[in-house]
């Protein structure tokens, strides 16, 4: 990425990945045709659909975005001939664990070096509890994982020491397919789309506070849905927009859950101009268009609640951070260690080679402003983790002299389009800019 150049215009972003997984999940589980429009067509969403392929789900391109799933019911899934390799996903592996292990045929699932680094003891733990019998390695910690499925498991009320809506979820899709009514209370809300899209197909899902419960064996019905704009995907135009002089977008069709949306109160609360307009329901989930300036940022303290609502977003809000006016402290973010990589230490390591003043921190990071902006001129690396890679080239933009980052094919895991998005609204930005591009 080259410094500079204001960028204007349009931004659609591409399907939200979070609900594109979970799309797949319940409209392979439902009964009858489920036709989505803006699936995201990143690696991760890939590799669910493989699975489901493997599994004997139907599942048909009918063109971009557009996809059909043939349903089989809680109860038609067939065992796969294979491991199911589920790449970079921890949404697809913790999500398929808890299903697979009420399932009444044995499966294997794998994924890449980082999938197999990341800890898998977190869902593998409670659904033992609830009868399941998981292998795998460090004693079940983590992948690859056996699940042998084949015996009818017990509903657990489940008080999940982790902040986190995979986990959460693991437990609620092992709980469709259990008698009784399974819950699981959190410390904080996570995001909230397997239970809207459980309601949404005709499952039964309630919420009281931060406990939520499902029954057993609900008759999914299959739907048409229209897939929200991701707004982890959005989330990095948007802040270069802020950064750079001049800018101005108009971002649409975002999807704006509360519970995904902290990073926008984050950046208003540093003064950034962010407008919302048009907010409306897609399939269950709220959109709306958001109108973004260039703004002079100033550093905050993050309020620790507002952690789990953004915690996709969390590299790219230390980007903002190192370019904002003052000091910006994030506390109990430790979750950032075990994401595709560790988070705290990828932006730390290249933020701090870009120029800025970043002091790491066992759970967060204390971070000085420089907002006359960053020296660059060199090569960072994105320790092959997607949303790391796309931080470090909006960093870029802020920097006096060109920067490299490597390693940046996972990009396509989230955020397929993301170069040529950015290339379409100014940004000097792909293969062959830069000191030692290439
Ligand atoms: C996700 C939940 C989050 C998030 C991930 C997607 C999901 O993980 O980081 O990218 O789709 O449920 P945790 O729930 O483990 O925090």
């Amino acid at each position: 990425m080259t410094p500079g150049v204001p960028l204007r215009g349009k931004v659609t972003p591409p399907g939200d990945k979070s609900i594109s997984h979970r799309a797949i999940i319940f409209g392979a589980l439902a009964e009858g045709r489920t036709e989505v429009d803006n699936l995201l067509e990143g690696e991760d969403v890939l590799r669910t659909i493989d699975a489901f392929r493997a599994m004997k789900v139907e599942i048909q391109q009918r063109g971009l975005g557009r996809w059909s799933i043939d349903g089989v019911g809680l109860e038609g899934l067939t065992e796969s001939e294979d491991v199911l390799d589920l790449g970079n996903s921890g949404t697809a592996m913790r999500l398929l664990t808890g299903l697979l292990a009420t399932q009444p045929f044995m499966s294997i699932v794998n994924g890449d070096a980082s999938l197999r680094r990341r800890p898998m003891g977190r869902v593998v733990e409670p659904l033992r509890r609830m009868g399941a019998r998981i292998l795998g390695r460090d004693h079940g910690r983590l992948a690859p994982l056996v699940i042998h499925g084949g015996q009818e498991l017990l509903p657990i009320d489940y008080q999940c020491p982790v902040v986190s809506a995979q986990v959460k979820s693991a437990i609620l899709l092992a709980g469709i397919n259990t008698p009784g009514v399974t819950s699981v209370t959190e410390s904080a809300q996570t995001r909230d789309h397997t239970e809207r899209m459980l309601a949404a197909f005709g499952g039964e899902v309630e919420r009281n506070g931060l406990t939520v419960s499902v029954g057993c064996w609900p008759a999914l019905k299959a739907q048409t849905m229209r897939i929200p704009g991701d707004f982890s995907a959005a989330a990095f135009p948007l802040v270069a927009c802020l950064l750079t002089p001049g800018s101005e977008l108009r971002i649409v069709n975002v999807g704006v859950n509360p519970t995904r949306i902290g990073l926008l109160d984050m950046l208003i609360a540093m003064g950034g101009q962010i407008e919302r307009s048009d907010e409306r329901l897609m399939g269950g989930e709220p959109v709306a268009d958001l109108t973004v300036h260039y703004s002079p940022l100033r550093g905050i303290t993050v309020p620790r609640e507002w952690v789990p609502l953004a915690i996709d977003e969390l590299p790219i809000f230390s980007v903002a951070a190192a370019l904002a006016e003052g000091e910006t402290i994030l506390e109990g973010a430790e979750e950032l260690r075990v994401k595709e990589s560790d988070r705290i230490a990828a932006m730390t390591a290249g933020l701090t080679r870009l120029g800025a003043n970043v002091e790491e921190r066992a759970d967060g990071m204390r971070i000085a402003g420089r907002p006359q902006g960053l020296a660059g001129g060199v090569t960072v690396d994105s320790w092959t983790d997607h949303r790391v890679a796309m931080s470090l080239l909006v960093a870029g933009l802020a920097c006096k002299n060109p920067v490299t980052v490597t390693r940046c094919d996972n990009i396509a895991t989230s955020f397929p389009g993301f170069v040529a998005l950015m290339q379409k609204l100014g940004a000097s930005l792909g293969e062959g800019f830069g000191p030692s591009a290439g």
